[in-house]
């Protein structure tokens, strides 16, 4: 689909993208570049970082990737710090490094809890603490009066309960806390915008692939009159705004871009 944006609405940026190899990643990364960004990606495996890149060079954006695993404090500084260096700037980051498998609470070791929290949560307070140096506008360690944006993926599934996601929904409540924390001091100290994302259910991703077989979508639709599947595309154009300077005044807030799924519960009265 055509975007409705400005093609140079992020001229001249550059953004650093976690998970921005496959899924909801790389479609930002893809929309960030066709809006005129420079994209780093960081991914875990480097064959697969250089298929993406690749696939973003083939489009004509200015795109590198960088090995790293976001639950490494070292790795995060080994991506930024040549980010910095190929680019001479980082102006956006994106967290879209996730982890997810289901599985019900009592069959879930601590370890398996620990390890989604430490991708999601706690990959994404390493990632934006290592980055706040050069996200403030001015430069590694120059503070200014402006900087950012910063954009990080969560989810609805927390929002209420969700069968066998206690994990993931843990992790997401901790990103949506850690995204109004960072966007209350860091937006009062350095003008950097904290924003999260919510996706709904969203077509030929990880997350949809791991948490709903085929049949569950069928039933699903055939179940929930609100249910519908966004794309990739939706998640993306949602990211561009946030991180544009149309969403200049968002500020600290998480937008749900799930077609409304979230709000579903079934009608009892006739
Ligand atoms: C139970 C499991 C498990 C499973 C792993 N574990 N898979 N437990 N059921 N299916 C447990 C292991 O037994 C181990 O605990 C611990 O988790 C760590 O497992 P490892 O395999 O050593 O971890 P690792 O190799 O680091 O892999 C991390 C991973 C993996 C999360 C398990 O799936 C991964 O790398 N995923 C990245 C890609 C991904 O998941 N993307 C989807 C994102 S979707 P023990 O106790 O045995 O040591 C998404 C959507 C959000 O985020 C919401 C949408 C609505």
């Amino acid at each position: 689909m055509e975007s409705p944006f400005k093609a140079e609405i992020l001229k001249g940026k550059v953004g650093l993208i976690t998970g921005g190899r496959s899924g909801i990643g790389f479609e930002i990364s893809t929309q960030f570049g066709k809006h005129g960004a420079s994209v780093a990606i960081m991914g875990r495996r480097k064959q697969v970082l250089q298929a993406a890149v690749s696939a973003l060079q083939s489009l004509g954006i200015h795109a590198v990737g960088f090995e790293g695993d976001v639950r490494k404090q070292e790795d995060a500084k080994r991506v930024i710090e040549p980010t910095f260096k190929h680019f001479g700037q980082i102006d956006i980051l994106v967290n879209a490094a996730a982890g997810n498998f289901l599985v019900n609470a009592e069959d879930l070791s601590p370890n398996g809890f620990r390890t989604v929290m430490d991708i999601d949560s706690v990959g994404t307070f390493t990632m934006c603490h290592e980055a706040l140096g050069y996200l403030r506008k001015g430069g590694h360690g120059r503070i200014s009066t402006s900087g950012g944006p910063i954009l990080n993926i969560s989810a609805t599934l927390h929002y209420t309960a969700s069968w066998y996601q206690i994990h993931v929904s843990a992790a997401k409540a901790a990103i949506d806390s850690i995204t109004r924390s960072l966007a209350l001091e860091w937006g009062t100290d350095y003008n950097i915008l904290v924003n999260g994302m919510a996706p709904g259910p969203i077509a030929d991703t990880p997350g949809l692939s791991k948490l709903a077989p085929d049949e569950i979508k069928i039933q699903a639709r055939e179940q929930l009159p609100s249910f519908h599947i966004g794309d990739k595309w939706d998640i993306a154009m949602a990211a561009v705004y946030l991180v544009s300077d149309a969403g200049k005044y968002v500020n600290g807030t998480t937008l749900v871009v799930d077609g409304g799924n979230w709000l579903y519960r079934p009608c009892r009265l006739p």
